[in-house]
Order: C-alpha cells, then sequence, then structure tokens
C-alpha cells in the first residue's frame, strides 16, 4: 500500500528535469521528491529508441524501489518513447513531458512556430503526430539541437560554444518568420535566458514545467496520494555520473534554481545497463 508521504520519483537523461523539478516544487512545496538524472548515459536525444526505453525503465525501476509514489518522466525525449512502456508495466502513476505543440499554436500569430528538440524526439510518431494535429494553425519548423545537451551537462547555460550553437539553430526559424519557439527538451527550457539574451523579445518561449507541475498535483489528488505533511517535502538528487566531479554540474545548476535550498548534494546511483546494442 502507497503511503501518500513517499516521495514523487522524477527523472532526466540529466540535468534538464530540473527545470521541471523547480515548477514542481513551487506547486507542490510539501511533496517530497527524489530526482535522478541519467547523466552517466545522457543523452538519450543522440540513442536509439530501444536504448532510451530500456534506460527509462531500469531508472523508474530504481525510483519504485525507493518507494516513490509516483514518477514523472522529466525528459520529452523519454517521454516520446517509453511512457506507454512504464505505464504498462509500471504500478504507480507515470507523468510525461511533451514538447508545447498545442500552447504553441495558439500563441504564435505569424503561424510559424519553431521546434528545439533532440533528433530522437523529431523522428518519433508522438511528435509528428502531435504537430499534424496543429498544422491546420501553425507552420512548425523543426531543428535538433544536436551538441546543446552536452553542454548543458557540462554546467555550460552559456558562452561561445552555446551561443553560437542556439544563434545557428534559431537564426533560420526566425529568418522564416516564426515568433514563438517550443523549448522541446528540458534541458533547452534551461537555456531560456540565453535565448532572451541573444535574440531579445523576437520569441515568445514555450516550456511546459508549469504545465507539468499542475498536471502532477491534479494526478495525486485524484488517486489521493497528496501528502499529509504540513511541513516543507525534502528533496534528494542522484546521478548515474561516477564521479564526484561529473555531479558537480548538477549540484551547480541546481543550486541557482529559485526553489533551491543551500547544501544541496548529488549522491552517486549505480544502475546498470542491460542492452549491448547502444
Ligand atoms: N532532457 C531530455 C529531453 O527533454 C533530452 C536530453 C538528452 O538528449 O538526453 O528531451
Amino acid at each position: 500500500m502507497m503511503t501518500r508521504d513517499a516521495p514523487i520519483g522524477v527523472f532526466d537523461s540529466g540535468l534538464g528535469g530540473l527545470s521541471v523539478l523547480d515548477a514542481m516544487r513551487a506547486r507542490l512545496p510539501n511533496e517530497s521528491m527524489v530526482y535522478i538524472a541519467d547523466s552517466g548515459y545522457a543523452p538519450y536525444g543522440e540513442k536509439t529508441d530501444a536504448f532510451i526505453r530500456q534506460r527509462s525503465k531500469a531508472i523508474a525501476d530504481w525510483l519504485v524501489e525507493r518507494g516513490a509514489k509516483m514518477i514523472v518522466v522529466a525528459c520529452n525525449t523519454a517521454t516520446t518513447h517509453a511512457i506507454g512502456y512504464l505505464r504498462s508495466s509500471l504500478t504507480v502513476p507515470v507523468v510525461g513531458v511533451e514538447p508545447g505543440v498545442k500552447p504553441a499554436a495558439f500563441a504564435t500569430v505569424s503561424g510559424i512556430a519553431g521546434v528545439l528538440a533532440t533528433a530522437a524526439t523529431l523522428r518519433s510518431d508522438r511528435l509528428k503526430a502531435l504537430i499534424a494535429e496543429h498544422e491546420a494553425r501553425c507552420r512548425f519548423v523543426c531543428q535538433a539541437g544536436h551538441g546543446l545537451v552536452e553542454q548543458i551537462e557540462q554546467g555550460r547555460l552559456d558562452g561561445a560554444i552555446v551561443d553560437d550553437l542556439l544563434t545557428r539553430y534559431l537564426t533560420p526559424m526566425a529568418n522564416a518568420g516564426a515568433d514563438t519557439v517550443i523549448l522541446g527538451s528540458t534541458h533547452f527550457a534551461l537555456l531560456a535566458a540565453t535565448v532572451r539574451r541573444l535574440f531579445g523579445n523576437r520569441f515568445a518561449l514555450i516550456e511546459t514545467g508549469s504545465a507539468i507541475a499542475r498536471r502532477v498535483q491534479a494526478l495525486l489528488h485524484e488517486a489521493s496520494l497528496t501528502a499529509h505533511a504540513h511541513a516543507p517535502g525534502s528533496v534528494e538528487y542522484f546521478s548515474t555520473a561516477h564521479s564526484a566531479e561529473q555531479r558537480q554540474p548538477l549540484v551547480a545548476i541546481a543550486s541557482r534554481l529559485p526553489m533551491s535550498g543551500p547544501q544541496l548534494s548529488v549522491a552517486y546511483a549505480h544502475i546498470a545497463h542491460a542492452l549491448a546494442d547502444a
């Protein structure tokens, strides 16, 4: 029997899901959360569908073993390739994230929106179907964010390389007339300030962290899983990156987020990988 005061398990291929975690903490301050970054195996966006599915399952199983009452897949790439599998194989509720195609279709005035996502998200049937559903209202200019996740995993949210990649990826969107850009990877949500510095108010930026937090709140309520606690919930951080040095960017970025407390530490989680094909 799941207790209401059990933590919510949140995972991403790495640091990107921190943008979702922060929105969840703002909305659900009494909930405890366990965040795990699969940084030892990132980026998912350049891996095979089978790899992404297997890794997502291994991480979700680890969270359930730690007593998570709900799983939040704070990764668009893992959601597009593994959410069905996770829902059919786990007994706890599973919430996923997907690029904000619908909000972008309603937000755009020019009728053109850019989609910056990982290669794996862009090739997924799930995203193609979502785009097809809204194509009558909006034209989508899609671009894979090759190289950006690797920079973010090293703690770089700006600087010469990130600025150059963003300029290269978003300028064609601006030239095509896009007035809205979907940050379709939770990693890219962490780049919002850099995009604004580079492009000013050229684009409305769409990310879905707070929508996911609202969805989590509603689902907890429906499943009678809302925490009883009247005190702030705790947050524990884990990473599959082996060395303390490799886990440092998680510490650095998490501590900068509005909802984080001081004294944040990240423990190593050993979660072996079963697949040989990646
Ligand atoms: N954070 C993940 C997402 O939302 C992807 C990053 C990766 O490629 O690992 O899509």
